[in-house]
């Protein structure tokens, strides 16, 4: 059966926003018309999901809940349930995915990242429903710069195809020496209700956080996770310049108003 539901974890407090985020929830920050948040529920409804679950921390909750459900459902999200799910404590990533448990109950389900938007004509989440064999699957990238210490690496057992891995292994921003590929995991799972099991046993990792990291490396070392190497059509929006980059981004592919940005960005000295 196809995947109906995604988690977004979107509650972290946005310090790298400071000051936008000291009173405006990190989530509900805008790209052109409509906040981070919007973009992710809005990928996972283009590949039909049909129910979001948004794990958010309290101080953001009624905010959140209310740009979803004020006016009735935004155009294009009409067939979308949200429901809001608090994470009372920031115990880290994977403590923030277990928190919607309950939420999900028995299902394969999709997880997405709001600090990294897709840009609209991008299908992360078909590719990685395709790719993953009814097993778990995470969406990968090929490294540029210095993003070992930034991010979870992907350990590979197997190419299958150009853009298939077999992975026997993840580490959370395991740093150059220690990383086991140069494939990053860019914030698009898809897993089995299986996972939630690893994130309630698996003990506090990087930086003393229950990381999802940890937990797709228990589903790795089992064999259950497959990698899907995905085209670098991510906008991070996690702190001011990125923030900025992905405005111009999403900006110059509008289709209301591109031709006049760009004209408006060529003008510029
Ligand atoms: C999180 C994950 C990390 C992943 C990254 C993608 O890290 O823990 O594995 O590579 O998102 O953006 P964070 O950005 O929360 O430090």
């Amino acid at each position: 059966m196809s995947v109906e539901v995604v988690v977004i974890p979107a509650a972290g407090r946005g310090t790298r926003m400071r000051p936008a985020t000291r009173s405006v929830p990190k989530a509900l920050i805008t790209v052109i018309d409509r906040p981070t948040i919007q973009y992710a529920v809005e990928e996972a409804a283009r590949a039909g999901v049909t129910e979001a679950v948004l794990v958010v921390n309290l101080d953001a909750a009624a905010d959140i809940e209310r740009h979803f459900q004020v006016e009735g459902p935004l155009p294009g999200l009409e067939n979308m349930r949200v429901r809001i799910v608090v994470q009372e404590e920031p115990h880290g990533l994977g403590h923030a995915v277990l928190t919607a448990r309950e939420a999900v109950g028995n299902r394969r389900f999709f997880c997405g990242l709001g600090d990294m938007i897709a840009t609209p004509s991008s299908s992360f989440y078909e590719q990685l429903e395709s790719g993953s064999a009814e097993g778990s699957a995470v969406a990968l990238q090929e490294g540029q710069g210095d993003y070992y210490d930034r991010y979870g690496i992907a350990g590979i057992a197997e190419r299958l195809d150009e853009r298939l891995v077999q992975m026997n292994s993840a580490v959370e921003k395991p740093g150059q020496d220690h990383a086991p590929s140069n494939l990053w995991l860019v914030g698009r799972y898809l897993f089995g209700p299986d996972v939630f099991d690893h994130l309630a046993s698996i003990e506090p990792g990087h930086g003393g956080e229950i990381q999802l990291t940890d937990a797709i490396d228990a589903l790795a070392r089992s064999g259950q996770c497959r990698g899907v190497v995905i085209p670098d059509d991510l906008l991070d929006v996690g702190n001011p310049l990125d923030l900025l980059k992905a405005s111009t981004a999403l900006g110059l592919q509008s289709d209301e108003f591109g031709d006049d940005y760009r004209e408006f960005l060529a003008g510029l000295r």
